[in-house]
């Protein structure tokens, strides 16, 4: 195996981080070289700090690394974050001024002009913001996000049908897993026998990071693309998986055989440059009436694909359906892990 570069996690104990754990066990490009979490965990082995909670066997790798707190070391090439917004603001800073590439599933620079938001099938070419945030900020490393991840499982469809149809008005209802929340989530006599029809924040990035994602790259920063989406997002008692029914509306309304000729056909940048963890097909349909369904679906393409369903006209917008993908690995982990992989097919790591 050629020479792979060193990865560290930081807040490698959570939801995400344990995802990104399993997910880089005999990765060919990247190592994992150091994890990290807060002062709570730092001096411990991971083995007895992390909690694990994925439904596969812990990597044996971890069982005894030491974890470390959030200081920038020299001997990581790049890390990956799962931080929570408020730390990630300042620690994730932290490590890009200190020459480290940071690529993050943290909210706290999404929206930043000159911070790349990025899905790789979507807007591969927006990562030319790396060179503008260097320049704004004088950073030796830098800061590449993906999005939230309701929004991933949204855009993906979206893009092939965007570019064909051109989109105006979306509508979302979210109907979001528990993994979610993060751990340990909401307690069991929260959720159990219930639905949360509110999550904080999260409308807001459901409403906004899909325009920064379809936006075009002009010069400098990036021109939003031109639609108006409304979303309503909920909690509900499924273990992994968020489950989403859209409408949407388009200039060129299409009829359901389109849309779905259209979404069959999507490839993107990941699949035609072979990314090792990029699905051979990105989006999946199904026809089934009752499909798809988070415990059924959520791992088609080892959890990096989305699979829509139920593809129909819809009499208030033109066109409805219903997605469904994996919220720890495409909408987290198997996220960041695919614009690493973009970023060093592109020549940034
Ligand atoms: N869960 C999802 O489906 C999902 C999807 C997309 C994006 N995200 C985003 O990914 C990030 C992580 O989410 P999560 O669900 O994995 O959260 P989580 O389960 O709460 O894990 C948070 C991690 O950060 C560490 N941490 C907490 N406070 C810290 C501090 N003050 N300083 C340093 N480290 C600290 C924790 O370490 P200790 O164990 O030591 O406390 C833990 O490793 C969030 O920004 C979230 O919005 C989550």
């Amino acid at each position: 195996m050629a020479t792979r570069l060193r990865a560290g996690i930081l807040g490698a104990t959570g939801a995400v981080g344990q995802r990104f754990v399993q997910l880089l066990e005999n990765h060919p490009w990247f190592e994992v070289a150091a994890l990290y979490a807060s002062e709570r965990s730092a001096g411990k082995p991971y083995g007895e700090a992390a909690d694990w909670r994925v439904p596969v066997p812990r990597p044996t790798y971890a069982e005894e690394m030491i974890i470390r707190a959030m200081e920038p070391n020299d001997d990581v090439d790049l890390v990956f974050s799962a931080l929570p917004r408020d730390s990630a603001e300042t620690v994730e800073a932290d490590f890009a001024q200190a020459g480290i590439p940071v690529i993050s599933n943290a909210s706290a620079y999404r929206a930043a002009a000159d911070v790349p938001l990025v899905i790789p099938e979507v807007n591969p070419d927006h990562t030319e913001l790396i060179n503008v945030q260097r320049r704004n900020r004088g950073w030796g490393g830098y800061i590449v996000t993906n999005p939230n991840c309701s929004v991933i499982g949204l855009v993906l469809p979206l893009k092939p049908l965007h570019d064909v149809f051109g989109l105006r008005l979306i509508q979302v209802v979210t109907m979001q897993a528990r993994s979610g929340a993060g751990y340990p989530g909401p307690p069991p006599e929260v959720i159990d026998d219930n639905v949360l029809p509110f999550i904080r924040g999260e409308e807001d990035k459901v409403e906004a990071e899909p325009r920064k994602l379809l936006g075009t790259l002009e010069g400098d920063s990036i021109r939003e693309a031109d639609i108006i989406i409304s979303a309503q997002c909920n909690r509900v008692n499924v273990l992994d998986g968020h489950l989403e029914a859209v409408s949407l509306g388009f200039e060129n309304r299409p009829d359901p055989e389109a849309v779905i000729r259209a979404l069959r056909d999507f490839r993107g940048l990941p699949q035609e440059a072979r990314l090792p963890s990029a699905p051979a097909r990105p989006i999946l349909i199904t026809d089934q009436e009752d499909r798809p369904q988070p415990k059924l679906d959520r791992d088609a393409g080892d959890g990096m694909a989305v699979t829509v369903g139920r593809i129909r006209p819809d009499s208030l917008l033109d066109i409805k359906f219903t997605v469904l993908s994996h919220n720890t690995i495409r909408g987290a982990a198997g996220a960041a892990i695919l614009n690493a992989e973009l970023l060093k097919n592109q020549g940034y790591l």
